[in-house]
């Protein structure tokens, strides 16, 4: 049995330590905007915070998560997460939408450790989150909106 902690709720679950988090939030919790992209570390759809710091969910065997403080895509709900929605809502950033739960929490991830990212912050920070529509040049631009109203 491990115990840990998503959106602020305690969960337990009883499963082999091997499984991956992903495979617990979206099937066994039903928290199924964090997404399956690759499997294997390479695409970022399913990142998630843990601990205050991004995640692949998809390599992070339940065995890691006893205590752990895991916030999602549906539960995070701090200035820098509204900020990058709605910056991405104003500008149409997501186009099938599958990538974008993992570019959200990354882009937030980034402005809460860098308020005012350069170009170059961006591309690093985001550099593990494929997008398959090629929504690069937009997330760019909605990062640096979302410092700005940040900014005040
Ligand atoms: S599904 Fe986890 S990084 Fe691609
Ligand atoms: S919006 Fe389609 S993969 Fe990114």
């Amino acid at each position: 049995m491990v115990k840990f902690t998503v959106n602020g709720e305690e969960r337990s679950v009883d499963l082999p330590g091997d499984t991956p988090l992903l495979w617990v939030l979206r099937d066994e919790l039903q928290l199924t905007g964090t997404k399956f992209g690759c499997g294997i570390a390479q695409c970022g759809a399913c990142t998630v915070m843990m601990d205050g710091m991004t995640r692949r969910s998809c390599v992070t065997p339940i065995s890691m998560l006893e205590g752990a403080d895991v916030q999602t895509i549906e539960g995070l709900d701090d200035p820098e997460t509204r900020a990058v929605q709605d910056a991405w809502k104003a500008i149409d950033v997501p186009q099938c939408g599958w990538c974008q739960s993992g570019q959200v929490v990354s882009a937030a991830a980034l402005l809460r450790e860098i308020p005012n990212p350069t170009d170059e912050d961006i591309d690093n920070a985001m550099a593990g989150n494929i997008c398959r529509c090629a929504t690069y040049v937009r997330i760019r631009e909605a990062i640096h909106n979302a410092a700005k109203t940040l900014e005040g």
